[in-house]
């Protein structure tokens, strides 16, 4: 049996049909159902639904042997686990974004509205540039409307948030999209069904590349 970490929303939903056209359902598992744990015993898999940012505390602790997880969250909180497949999905960028007419006053620390404060404390010292950073855990494009804020650190996927809220992008920090991620006991001691799964779903992105050409 292998334990997969999945993450609630809709990038689990697009992660959870990756996996069943791979050949790993699980009866129940995409129903409106608050089951938390989901077990297969012919497909050998357990699945569990978690806050994404969850997702790599489980599987770093072993509780679940992979999991998918966006690289926003892997580049934030740098789990010890093994990163193994790009699954191209949840594809956005990590961005700095302002209000259109906003400059950089260099003379005072910059205030940093986000919920990623380790990547944006690491970008921010790599420019050495000093920053006030204002944790925030959602609506963050409201910090910069508000005053309260000079920049956002934020994904952004669309857009559509940033271009409704008049605010732009003035830097990319990274790409972002979903990745395989695995424990490191489990990448020893379960490989081979590790490497099956991961296989087994690395085609199923080639052949859904090929399908949207
Ligand atoms: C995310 C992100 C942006 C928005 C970007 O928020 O924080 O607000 O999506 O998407 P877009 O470019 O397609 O408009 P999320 O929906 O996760 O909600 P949150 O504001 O509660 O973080």
């Amino acid at each position: 049996m292998i334990n997969i970490a999945l993450p609630k929303g809709r990038l689990g939903e697009k992660v959870y049909s990756l996996l069943s056209d791979a050949g790993y359902k699980c009866s129940g598992c995409d129903g409106e159902s608050r089951k938390l744990v989901f077990r297969d015993e012919d497909a050998g898999v357990s699945y569990f639904w978690v806050k994404p940012s969850d997702v790599p505390v489980y599987v770093e602790r072993g509780a679940a042997d992979v999991g998918v997880a966006g690289k926003d969250i892997l580049e934030e909180y740098t789990p010890e686990v093994y990163e193994i497949a790009d699954l191209g999905l949840g594809r956005c960028r990590m961005c700095v974004a302002a209000k259109k007419d906003w400059y950089d006053d260099t003379s005072r620390p910059l205030r940093v509205a986000t919920k990623f404060v380790n990547v944006a404390g690491k970008y921010y010292g790599m420019l050495g540039r000093d920053i006030e950073v204002i944790k925030l855990n959602g609506s963050i494009e409201l910090a910069p409307i508000l005053g309260m804020s000079d920049v956002i650190v934020d994904i952004v996927e669309t857009g559509t948030t940033l271009k409704e809220n008049d605010l732009k992008i003035f830097s990319e920090i990274f790409p972002v999209s979903a990745r395989l991620i695995v424990n490191k006991a489990s990448y020893k001691f379960r490989n081979t069904q590790i490497s099956n799964l991961a296989n087994k779903l690395s085609d199923e992105v080639k052949n859904d590349k090929t399908r949207n050409l």
